[in-house]
């Protein structure tokens, strides 16, 4: 039996691409796969220990809708020693993933007819889950411009409607690295003061940034007066994708808000991931710090590597770990990843899965040791000749 009754918006959402592609790599052998987000090495010791402890302990049992305070307490102390800000307590919602604090973000400000603007090719959970609450999504492309992805502002502010609602920005972005930089920051939120306009940052990249300690945010930039929600992630800079754990950043104003949305969300998260999280907050920057000279070397690789092939064009990226490039010649994405993982055993995201913006292009996760990219890079360099 098929049912038909669901939401439309429900039934016409697209799964993921990127996911249709890896589940035809289930059962081969020796695929290298770069196709999903996230470091290849497992969370640190230390906070895998953390959560340990805590089970051991039998810290099992329910917890507050908003977060333990020690977290919260600690996820503020962290942004106001890394950003100079001022948040408190009250500022910090805990949520079961970056995911989730999307969700969340959104319910509290998109409805249905609502028009909401992405810059994009972005990761497409963001836009999902404005469709899911009946929202307009209105793409603003980011384009590659003397080999540096770039959004046009005018554009961006050309775009809003009478019934536009939020901008949800992803920077520094998935897939392609572009990120925003203060001075724009500081011009999207005048504009988004000025037009009384929700913005949704997700900065879950923000330590995922080349030559600075934090990609431009806008948490140093806002009052606890603007109707900005900041969305933030263990996953990427902890390597504690499985554990499923982020927070937002709200005015004060929202916070009782989120508290009963929380509760019909998931309503609370598990204690020993949470002080998990507090050991990555206060002990984790030497891990950031190594990861990131990781990523270094292998984006160099990928740079010089693809500088070598005429056909591909790879603009640099600033942050995150994905290159997301062109191929000359081709304009199915889905189609040439299933190819190069067929043929030769990489598994590449395809650029349509991140919205039409991403077509030609294929994102790949440098997020992995260097002799394993090595070994992607020449089994793919005859496809890209
Ligand atoms: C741009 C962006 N935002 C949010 C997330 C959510 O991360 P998580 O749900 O693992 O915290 C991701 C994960 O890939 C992402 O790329």
């Amino acid at each position: 039996m098929t049912i038909t009754s669901s939401r439309p918006q429900v039934q016409n959402l697209q799964t993921s691409l990127i996911r249709k592609l890896a589940n035809q790599a289930m059962g081969r052998e020796g695929v290298i796969p770069l196709w999903f987000g996230e470091p290849d090495v497992p969370t640190p010791e230390f906070i895998r220990q953390t959560a340990k402890t805590a089970i051991d302990e039998g810290q099992t049992f329910y917890q507050p809708n908003l977060g333990i305070e020690p977290l919260r307490t600690a996820i503020a102390t962290y942004m106001n020693g890394l950003y100079q800000t001022r948040f408190d307590i009250d500022n910090i919602v805990v949520s079961v993933s970056g995911m989730s604090a999307l969700s969340l973000a959104m319910q509290c400000v998109v409805a249905e007819g609502d028009s909401v603007i992405v810059p994009s090719p972005v990761w497409p959970n963001l836009p999902s889950v404005a469709k899911i609450l009946g929202a307009n999504i209105i793409s603003i492309p980011l384009r590659p411009v003397n080999g540096r992805w770039t959004l046009d502002i005018d554009q961006l502010f050309d775009s809003v409607q009478d019934n536009t609602r939020a901008m949800l920005i992803n920077s520094p972005n998935n897939p392609t690295g572009w990120m925003l930089t203060d001075d724009e920051q500081q011009t999207i939120l005048d504009f988004c003061r000025e037009r009384d306009i929700w913005l949704i940052a997700d900065e879950v990249y923000s330590r995922i940034v080349y030559d600075r300690k934090f990609a431009p945010t806008f948490a140093n930039k806002i009052t606890d007066d603007d109707k900005v929600i900041i969305i933030n992630s263990f996953s990427k800079s902890w390597a504690m994708t499985g554990w499923r754990l982020g927070w937002l950043t709200v005015p004060n104003s929202l916070i009782s808000t989120l508290e009963t949305l929380v509760e019909f969300n998931f309503s609370c998260i598990f204690a020993p991931i949470q002080l998990a999280g507090i050991a990555a907050l206060q002990g984790g920057e030497d891990f950031i710090q190594i990861s990131m000279k990781r990523y270094q070397v292998a984006r160099d690789r990928i740079i010089e590597e693809f500088a070598g092939l005429p056909r591909v064009t790879l603009p640099e990226p600033e942050a995150a770990f994905y290159a997301f490039f062109a191929v000359d010649g081709i304009d199915d994405s889905f189609a040439f990843a299933e190819k190069i993982l067929l043929e030769v055993g990489v598994g590449l995201a395809p650029g349509i899965a991140f919205g039409s913006d991403g077509e030609g292009y294929l994102r790949l996760c440098y997020a992995t040791d260097i002799n394993t990219l090595d070994k992607a890079l020449t089994a793919m360099r005859p496809l890209l000749m």
